[in-house]
């Protein structure tokens, strides 16, 4: 253990840019996450929540700013790009677990095959030792007894928690969750918040993009707020749902949070 992934936030983002052509998506943005933080990130569709998530996992290059996962920092910006070896990105990128909204699951490869992958090819860790550690995740997950079960043959929120399971193995300092639970069917969301749920008990920092106010609300120690490219406001749970600061974020909060029954009016 090295003193400098001890000390300070776990996750730094600092002056963040990036833009696709001529539309520029992150404007600026910086976010600090300490160890065992939970950050969930909200807003509207096209306010640039995954690729700031897809920058911190380096699968976007940032135009300008800095990342630092841990003990390991990246600058980016002309002068620095060229120096960037392709081991030190694979070493950064090794860092950040990224499960992503549609599982990417590999078909044609068992659940326990899918989560050994990455730590046979990548890491070089031994058949019997990866398949270990797998079994014990796909236990954590809740999945003990679907080891050799193929991705067709497991609903969605098993195969979701399979990802959640293959991510984990890759031994993340952080996890990078992105919308994780919106391609499920509403009765298989909590089965992959329990998950989720459990990773922040044991400690995990994380971030995620979320439209499951309940779960941020009860899982998030901070909520971010980002709108147009940019943290438009950044706060406990509680004070950001019960007391937004901006118009936007207002509205934000109105358009998603289902309307009560005692307001609904009926339709036609
Ligand atoms: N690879 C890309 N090429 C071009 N434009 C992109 C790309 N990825 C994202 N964008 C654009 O960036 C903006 C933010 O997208 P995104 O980060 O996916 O937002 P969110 O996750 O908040 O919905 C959108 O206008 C989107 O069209
Ligand atoms: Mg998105």
């Amino acid at each position: 253990m090295s003193a400098d992934t001890d000390a300070g936030p776990m996750i730094e983002i600092a002056d963040l840019w990036k833009s696709f052509g001529a539309v520029e998506v992150l404007k600026g943005v910086s976010l600090r996450v300490g160890r065992g933080g939970v950050i969930a990130i909200i807003g509207p569709s096209g306010s640039g929540k995954s690729t700031l998530l897809r920058c911190v996992n380096l699968l976007e290059e940032p135009d300008r700013g800095q990342i630092r996962v841990g003990g390991r920092e990246m600058k980016f910006g002309e002068r620095r790009r060229s120096r960037t070896s392709d081991r030190e990105l694979a070493a950064f990128r090794a860092a950040t677990g990224m499960v992503f909204q549609h599982f990417n699951l590999f078909p044609h490869m068992t659940a326990l095959e899918n989560v050994t992958a990455g730590p046979i090819i990548v890491r070089r860790m031994s058949r019997r030792m990866a398949e270990a550690e797998g079994r014990e995740l796909l236990a954590k997950v809740g999945l003990a007894d679907k080891a050799e079960a193929y991705p067709t043959h497991l609903s969605g929120g098993q195969r979701q928690r399979v990802a959640i399971a293959r991510a984990l193995a890759m031994g993340p300092a952080v996890m990078l969750l992105d919308e994780v639970t919106s391609a499920l069917d509403p009765e298989l969301v909590g089965e992959v918040i329990n998950v989720l749920e459990k990773l922040a008990t044991d400690g995990m920092t994380m971030i995620l993009v979320t439209h499951e106010m309940g779960f941020a609300r009860v899982a998030a120690d901070t909520i971010v707020f980002m709108h147009q490219g940019q943290i438009w406001e950044k706060g406990p749970p509680s004070r950001l749902f019960n007391a937004p600061a901006t118009a936007e974020l207002a509205s934000f909060i109105d358009a998603i949070l289902p309307v009560s029954p005692e307001v609904t009016h009926p339709v036609g």
